[in-house]
């Protein structure tokens, strides 16, 4: 016999059972980011190579380590597509659409790429959903998008926390770099191996380290959010009055750094307390220099991308959602408790809901404690057998009790 060839580590099926859900967040998106005026765009599942090289920069771990390039047969590199941003960016400056009204606002779902150690919530094919905002630098897009955001996770019922900070404008960066290169060369001793050979590539990345020594180092760090200008500050408090007046929840995060290079101003993360070390739900921020890098005019942006995922993860475990009931077993006597057992058991291991009364309450609280779990079915057990009520069409039929899961599980109405 052949070898089992498997999919690749890190690569999942989405299986027949399992497209209801993402659908269900397909729709979602389509629903709340089309009703804010965002169309859909979709870009080429691969780019060139230097694309990415230039828009999510050079020294990202995503950049350096986490591409799928190679060479297209032609003498061109190519990239599976890490992220959403920098191509929307391109299809702009392609499409001219610098010329529409702006700002142009576009939403995307597909699939990404990440050679990343795998682990749950983390692979190496992933979904998002984005949006991005293209050609205003007015804060209340910032605020937008951070809403629009909020709106789909409720909507599908996934608690998040929101992390919040700015990164101000290239100029205020720059001077502080300079700061925090100095700062941890002076500590270059207790930082990780990793973060002091990066002291130069990308000082930033420190405060994201997972080792203690280094995250002792960096409590004490200089932070980038008192280097930004007043005109930053000013930019920030308005996004965050939006969100105030809005009444959505949201913490200052001066250690919130994101893993792409193109950041200015507004940088923010949803965190879900449902997930495990992959707790980043969705993030985004603004870009305002990255299509002017991509060799397009000037045009600042904004948006976010959040893993389908990591909301499917974090929506499963939401406590409020309990599974639909198949068959409610309501018992006329006590003594049928044992035949009632029998017949959700039956009707569980056929793949169905089902429960049994187990509370000794009268035949009219079961029926109400039935009507209450919203059961498709309710079977009487009494002497004449067994009567089985369609709770939706309130139609009932009398049949002997070891009928009773059969016809459920045909879900046929009784006639
Ligand atoms: P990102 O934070 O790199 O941002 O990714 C956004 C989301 O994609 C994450 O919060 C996470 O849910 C999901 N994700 C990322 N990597 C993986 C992975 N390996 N496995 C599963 N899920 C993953 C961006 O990609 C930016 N383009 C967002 C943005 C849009 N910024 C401005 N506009």
């Amino acid at each position: 016999m052949s070898e089992r060839i498997q999919a690749p580590r890190g690569t999942f099926d989405v299986l027949p059972q399992e497209e209801a859900a993402r659908d269900g967040l397909a729709r979602a998106a389509q629903r709340i980011l089309g009703a804010a005026g965002y169309q859909r765009l979709e870009t080429p599942i691969f780019e060139a190579t230097e694309l990415f090289a230039r828009g999510v920069g050079e020294a990202t771990d995503i950049v350096r380590k986490e591409m799928y390039t190679f060479d297209d047969g032609g003498g061109r590199s190519v990239t599976l597509r890490p992220e959403g941003t920098a191509p929307v960016c391109r299809a702009y400056v392609e499409h001219g659409m610098h010329k529409l009204a702006q700002p142009v606002k576009l939403w995307y779902l597909g699939p990404f790429f990440r050679r990343e150690a795998p682990q749950k919530g983390r692979y190496r094919q992933f979904f998002q959903v984005g949006a991005e905002a293209l050609g205003s630098e007015d804060p209340a897009v910032d605020a937008e998008i951070i809403l629009l955001v909020a709106e789909l996770f409720e909507a599908l019922r996934i608690h998040t926390r929101l992390r919040l900070s700015s990164l101000g404008s290239p100029e205020a960066r720059a001077a502080y770099r300079e700061q925090l290169v100095a700062f941890l060369r002076a500590h270059s001793d207790a930082l990780s191996a990793d973060v002091r050979e990066r002291i130069e590539l990308n000082p930033l990345r420190a405060f994201d380290a997972k080792d203690r020594g280094t995250q002792a180092v960096m409590a004490e760090a200089p932070r980038l959010f008192g280097a930004i200008t007043p005109e930053d500050r000013e930019h920030f408090d308005t996004v965050t009055a939006m969100l105030d007046d809005a009444g959505l929840t949201w913490e200052r995060d001066e250690t919130l750094v994101r893993g792409l290079d193109y950041y200015t101003r507004t940088v923010f993360e949803f965190e879900s307390p449902d997930l495990g070390a992959q707790s980043g739900v969705g993030g985004g921020g603004r870009y305002d220099g990255l299509v002017e890098a991509l060799g397009g005019p000037a045009t600042p942006g904004v948006g976010f991308a959040a893993g389908i995922e990591r909301m499917l993860l974090a929506a499963a475990q939401q406590p409020d959602a309990p599974p639909d009931v198949d068959l409610y077993v309501a018992l006329a006597k006590p003594q049928y408790a044992r035949e009632g057992m029998r017949i959700a058991t039956e009707v569980r291991q056929a793949g169905l809901n089902a429960q049994v009364e187990l509370a000794g309450r009268s035949l009219k609280g079961q029926l109400k404690h039935a009507d209450r779990l919203h059961a498709r079915y309710v079977a009487i057990l009494g002497d004449e057998g067994a009567q089985l009520k369609d709770m939706d069409s309130g139609e009932q039929h009398e049949m002997e009790t070891g009928a009773v899961p059969a016809a459920v599980l045909r879900g046929e109405r009784p006639v």
